[in-house]
């Protein structure tokens, strides 16, 4: 991807809303169509899809171990159904079509219900025809908030995604054609984060949540102007935090930073020929209370001990070539199988620990999503290395990782390259 396949790059953003509610009331979303400023001020604006009136649609800020209830409007002209995304919830809480419920109709609502076990940053998009209902739209940020939030002047969502668009601001009402669905799936040619605040001060120590909402992109991205530590991914407190360097986000994945401001903050994506600057956070004044500090570990998740894999499961990623093993909107397969079968790919009794190894036998990237666990990267040596609900298998390479299957319930497997999914990359593992 280089510079002048895109669009010219973002300035003069827009806030993302934030919506902030106690875990007590009832959060209400109303999935419809909006009108919302992507391009840069004074550049047309974009007809999508949305929440209450905003793409993405509001912040949900909601506190660990306390229920939330969320109700889902129907305000579209088609079905559709919400997965929160990376929350170990209750299988029927999924949103799931098929799998977990029956698709909200227009004009319906249904209501949805869980306890977020641990705090982390999250978020919430369709799962009906996604790579069409999300590209077009329908996402917005879950933040968990933490027990003890840690000592931070702000505390700011970044929220990043691409769309396909004409100069005139509007979508290109194309989602899946079939060269894109057979090699990187669906990709925008203007991309942008929204971020939930525009100024900081020079001094302040920040939190950065940043989200990879894109159907398909992977975003390197670079953050300039801070200095600091990667604390999180995909919702899960590391250990010991790491240096900030460049963080690369599989559409989906997600990673908390900690950081102190220095001078203007710029999120850049890294492309083929420099940067593309996706987001600003001005720096205006200078914060002279806050004293320097080391940058410490946020909480550490209460995920099960992994006990020795009592299976060892192979998903191998193929396909991907136009007319290739498989027919029609068939593509793409896990072990040679495309798309939901009666039989899952695996079957667990409930606290099992499995180990899979993921093999990538395709010529893309693959960004591998679990539904209702973390599961773990596993490393040089067999170590245990980082808690993910999304992993990032480069082309020709694997992944092993081990899981406790300890949620029961029927759970999708699939790639998060939505073009991929629809394209056949899923499956789904049985929790009993
Ligand atoms: Cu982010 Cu199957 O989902
Ligand atoms: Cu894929």
């Amino acid at each position: 991807m280089n510079r002048r396949q895109f669009l010219a790059s973002a300035s003069a953003l827009a806030l993302l809303p934030r919506q902030v509610m106690a875990a007590q009331d009832p959060l209400r979303l109303k999935a419809e169509a909006v009108v919302q400023q992507v391009l840069p001020e004074g550049d047309g604006m974009t007809a999508m899809l949305g929440f209450n009136g905003a793409m993405p649609g509001p912040e949900l800020r909601v506190r660990r171990a306390q229920r939330v209830t969320v109700e889902v409007e129907n305000g579209l002209d088609e079905g559709t159904a919400v997965h929160w995304h990376g929350i170990r919830l209750e299988n029927k809480m999924d949103g799931v079509p098929v799998l977990t419920q029956s698709l909200i109709d227009p004009g319906r609502t249904k209501t949805y219900s869980f306890v977020p076990p641990d705090a982390g940053t999250y978020w919430y998009h369709s799962h009906y025809i996604s790579n069409e209902q999300v590209a077009r739209g329908m996402m917005g940020p879950l933040i968990v908030e933490d027990d003890v939030p840690p000592d931070v002047d702000h505390d700011i969502t970044v929220l990043l995604s691409d769309w396909r668009m004409q100069e005139d601001g509007s979508l290109v009402e194309e989602y899946s054609d079939m060269h894109s669905v057979a090699h990187g799936g669906y990709m925008g040619n203007f991309a942008r984060g929204f971020l939930s605040k525009s100024t900081v001060q020079v001094g302040d120590r920040v939190r950065l949540r940043m989200i990879n909402a894109a159907t398909n992109r992977i975003f390197p991205v670079q953050v300039t102007g801070v200095s600091g530590s990667i604390m999180a991914y995909d919702g899960m407190a590391l250990a010991v935090p790491r240096p900030l360097t460049q963080v690369i986000l599989a559409p989906a994945q997600r990673a908390d930073l900690i950081v102190d401001v220095e001078a203007d903050v710029g999120f850049d994506m890294v492309i083929r020929d420099g940067l593309y600057r996706l987001a600003d956070l001005a720096a205006e004044g200078t914060n002279t209370d806050r004293m320097p500090s080391p940058i410490t570990a946020l909480s550490p998740p209460d995920l099960p001990i992994p006990d020795t894999p009592s299976q060892h499961l192979t998903l191998t990623m193929m396909g991907g070539a136009m007319g290739g093993r498989h027919d029609g909107d068939n593509i793409w397969a896990f072990n040679d199988v495309s798309d939901l079968q009666e039989e899952p790919f695996g079957t667990f009794q409930r606290g099992e620990t499995v180990r899979i190894t993921m093999v990538n036998d395709t010529s893309f990237p693959h960004g591998i999503h679990l539904h209702g666990h973390h599961f773990y990267e596993v490393g040089e040596g067999n170590a245990l290395g980082d808690l993910r609900d999304t992993t990032l298998v480069d082309a020709g390479a694997s992944r092993d990782i081990i899981c406790v299957f300890d949620n029961p319930g029927r759970w999708l497997l699939h790639c998060h390259m939505l073009s991929h999914a629809v394209g056949g990359m899923r499956t789904w593992v049985n929790v009993v």
